[in-house]
């Protein structure tokens, strides 16, 4: 999950990193107000979860409240990278002396942590990282023995932090560890961390993205997530505790695995190619013990996506065998009834798969085609998909 910059300040907050106070609000009525109570000189920043709010236009410095109240109003409804600004954060004008970067990432590449530091922060990064990769220091974190004073030295001097704010970067430094380590993040991010004419490094901007997988450690982040962000069919998906990723093609996808649903995704594109550059629609993993509500669940789920116009049930019977899963998508389609109204192309194979093809022989449903290998049910999907976007529906 990952949250808006008010979010990711209130955690850096709350774990000692310095940030400016600040009030989110949702009109520019209350953005005067805001900055009122600022004392009249205020920053109005776009609350989206996507960068570059600077250079869209997202980001203004507004001199007195009635300036904070227009700024409000221009940026309130902006569309920033096909995001729509709804909220934004009124907050105290820092006097920036310098701006750096401060990053903690997992990679999963190199399967470890790393450091990123870079004297040359703000809105061009990306540019300084792209022209000169040595002005942005990286340096390993081992997930084991993590950030200790040592360690964090080691992060600012690799980045040539100057030494009049050396320590206070390195305070930074070990304290956004205990927020990545503490609360589960994947990523935190500084953008800039600024040096105040005083000395005083404050982070003006913060990214984090927390690792869903350690929600149960973590019932307090629940309150950070935003379904008016989410798209409204993975947050039906999410629930019924389906795995379930919307992507931009026509063939929706159910498979059982992660794996033979990552490799399904992957044919479905290619036999796509010969029926009009037809792509998958969604990521569906209904897991290893799928009964008949499931397989509903994720069906209704699929179906209920206007931009699906065939299905690929791609199972392999294993712990869960072909019967059972025949039955479930049998079941599936009885209880959605007439909502299910697009081909299904299933392919079973693996664990009593004859006993499974024959219960679905016998259903006969009108609008299931049975197809015995994946590049051939893949095909099929394809070539039904294109169908029935050629006829309009
Ligand atoms: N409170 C603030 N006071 C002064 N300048 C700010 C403030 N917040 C942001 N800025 C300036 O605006 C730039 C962009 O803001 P930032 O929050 O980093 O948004 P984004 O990264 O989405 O462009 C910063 O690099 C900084 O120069
Ligand atoms: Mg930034």
């Amino acid at each position: 999950m990952d949250l808006y910059e008010y979010q990711a300040k209130d955690l850096f907050h709350a774990h000692g990193v310095p940030v400016l106070p600040g009030r989110v609000v949702t009109t520019s009525a209350q953005a005067r107000a805001a900055a009122e109570a600022l004392g009249g000189t205020a920053v109005v920043k776009a609350q989206v979860k996507t960068g570059g709010r600077g250079k869209a236009g997202g980001v203004r410095l507004a001199g007195t409240p009635e300036e904070a109240q227009r700024a409000a109003a221009a940026i309130l409804g902006m569309d920033i990278k096909g995001h729509t600004v709804h909220r934004v954060l009124v907050t105290p004008a820092c006097d920036i002396v310098e701006e750096y970067y401060l990053s903690f990432v997992l990679d999963r590449t190199h399967r470890t942590f790393f450091a990123m530091a870079s004297v040359q922060g703000g809105m061009d990064i990306e540019e300084v990282a792209a022209r000169a990769p040595e002005a942005l220091a990286r340096v390993p974190v081992d997930p084991v023995s993590g950030v200790d004073a040592a360690k964090a030295a080691e992060i600012v001097q690799a980045a040539a932090f100057p030494a009049e704010v050396a320590q206070a970067v390195a305070d930074t430094v070990l304290r956004l560890w205990d927020v990545f380590v503490a609360e589960d993040a994947t990523l935190v991010e500084v953008n800039p961390l600024v040096r105040d004419p005083k000395g005083a490094v404050i982070a003006l901007d913060g990214k984090v993205t927390l690792d869903d997988n350690a929600g149960f450690r973590h019932p307090d982040h629940a309150e950070l997530a935003d379904s008016a962000g989410q798209d409204p069919l993975e947050a039906r998906a999410q629930a019924r505790d389906l795995n379930y990723v919307k992507l931009d093609g026509q063939v929706g996808v159910i498979g059982n695995g992660a794996g033979l649903v990552m490799s399904t995704l992957d044919v479905v594109a290619y036999a796509g190619r010969a029926h009009g550059g037809m792509r998958p629609a969604n990521f569906l993993d209904i897991g290893g013990g799928a009964n008949a509500q499931v397989m509903a669940d994720g069906l209704d789920i699929i179906l209920g996506d206007p931009d699906v116009h065939s299905v690929f049930v791609n199972v392999f019977g294993g712990i869960t065998a072909c019967d059972q899963v025949a039955i479930g998508i049998v079941q599936a389609l009885s209880i959605l009834g007439d909502t299910a109204a697009k081909p299904l192309v299933v392919r079973l194979d693996g664990n009593n798969v004859t006993e499974g093809r024959r219960i679905l022989a016998h259903a006969a449903h009108p609008l299931v085609t049975m197809v015995d290998t994946m590049d051939a049910a893949a095909d099929k999907a394809a070539e039904l998909a294109a169908l029935t976007c050629a006829k309009g529906a």
